[in-house]
């Protein structure tokens, strides 16, 4: 895979690369289907409004489309879109905002895209809001599920369940040990014919689309450079079981995986380990900055953690390989060649959100 990116990446490894700027530009660099899997979360609804001034649905819905369109395009005929949308309530009653249902229905009428089929995020750890409606007036139950379209080009995107199968409940397990025991083959009254091969061993169970996975991870390396830097860690970052579900069930090693909303970088850091080439685009220096953090081997002195979000945010195109094997201080003359991606420098990267 070689794809070929006018922008330089603010830093990059031999598997991929993270540039700064809209991601609308630097999507329209990339050749027309290149890609195997954008998998991505937007900025919401509500916390755009927040950043950004008070966009109301309509031109959230519109401003998202931009990008679903340039993604479709840029996607592989088999290639996936899967986009994590958490709820919102309409602004100052207890009822729900419908933008996250209306952009699925609009990127397939007006995108071209495909629903292969919806998952819910269910996030066991996350705290109850709104705090007006759920903890001070007790009138709605706390929101933990996110939906998260899987949107394809095709109806037949690349896909492999047998990559993400689950660990037998053990029932199953007893029953795969001695099905005679704990089974007699019957046709149930759903009308399936559940025969002895039940109890075969496939290596695992089928996942539901429903994706249990708390936020709770430790991100022990990113938060401990985020600290020395100054900096705040991402408030919304993906738990990289998210994306590790998707990345195995969509793509094979080497395929091509970009995250447009890239914030902390997770998904690069999961594609990365699971040997896919990535590129992540984000608006914001700060956090690509902070991000390089998540790809060091090991915890490096704060001059070197500080240098390396500096050189980083100043768009210098840092080589991160370089940190795992030069010593921490001597890491300045790295920035020769850009590994397998092959991006052509074009002067320093920064495109900023208006
Ligand atoms: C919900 S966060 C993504 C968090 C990410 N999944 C993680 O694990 O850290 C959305 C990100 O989109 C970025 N963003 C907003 N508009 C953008 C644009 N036009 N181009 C690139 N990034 C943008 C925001 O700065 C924010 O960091």
């Amino acid at each position: 895979m070689m794809s070929r990116i006018r922008s330089k990446p603010a830093y990059f490894t031999c598997r991929g690369g993270a540039f700064i700027g809209d991601s609308r530009e630097l999507l329209s660099e990339l050749p027309d289907e290149s890609v195997n899997l954008v998998i991505t979360s937007p900025p919401f609804a509500l916390q755009r409004q927040k950043a950004y001034g008070n966009l109301d649905q309509h031109e959230y819905l519109a401003w998202f489309l931009e990008f679903a369109k340039l993604v479709h395009s840029k996607l592989r005929k088999d290639g996936s879109f899967v986009v994590d949308f958490g709820g919102a309530y309409m602004k100052g009653v207890p009822a729900r905002s419908l933008y996250n249902f209306r952009i699925l229905i609009r990127m397939v009428d007006e995108v071209g895209f495909f629903l292969a089929e919806d998952f819910y995020w269910f996030n066991p750890s996350k705290l109850p809001s709104p705090i007006e409606w759920v903890n001070k007036r007790k009138l709605r139950v706390k929101d933990s599920v996110n939906t998260v379209w899987w949107l394809s080009k095709s109806e037949w995107p690349k896909s492999d369940i047998t990559k993400v199968l689950a660990p037998y409940s053990d029932r199953m397990k007893k029953l795969i040990e001695d099905p005679d025991k704990f089974y007699k083959p019957k046709v149930r009254p759903s009308g399936h014919d559940i025969g002895k091969g039940f109890g075969k061993d496939n290596g695992g169970a089928i996942p539901p689309n429903l994706l249990q996975i708390p936020n709770s991870e430790s991100n022990g390396l990113y938060l401990s450079g985020c600290k020395v830097a100054g900096v705040k860690g991402h408030p919304a970052r993906f738990p990289a079981k998210l994306p590790e579900f998707f990345i195995r069930m969509l793509t094979e090693p080497n395929d091509l995986v970009v995250d447009i909303f890239a914030g902390s970088n997770t998904t690069g850091q999961v594609a990365e380990a699971e040997g896919r080439d990535w590129m992540a685009f984000e608006a914001l220096p700060e956090y690509v900055g902070a991000s390089a953090f998540r790809f060091l081997e090991r915890e490096q002195s704060p001059e070197a953690m500080k240098l390396l979000f500096k050189r980083v945010t100043s768009g210098e195109s840092v080589n991160i390989e370089a940190y795992h094997t030069q010593s921490t201080l001597d890491l300045r003359e790295d920035t020769a060649s850009y590994g397998p991606l092959t991006m052509r420098s074009s002067g320093p990267a920064g495109t900023r959100l208006e």
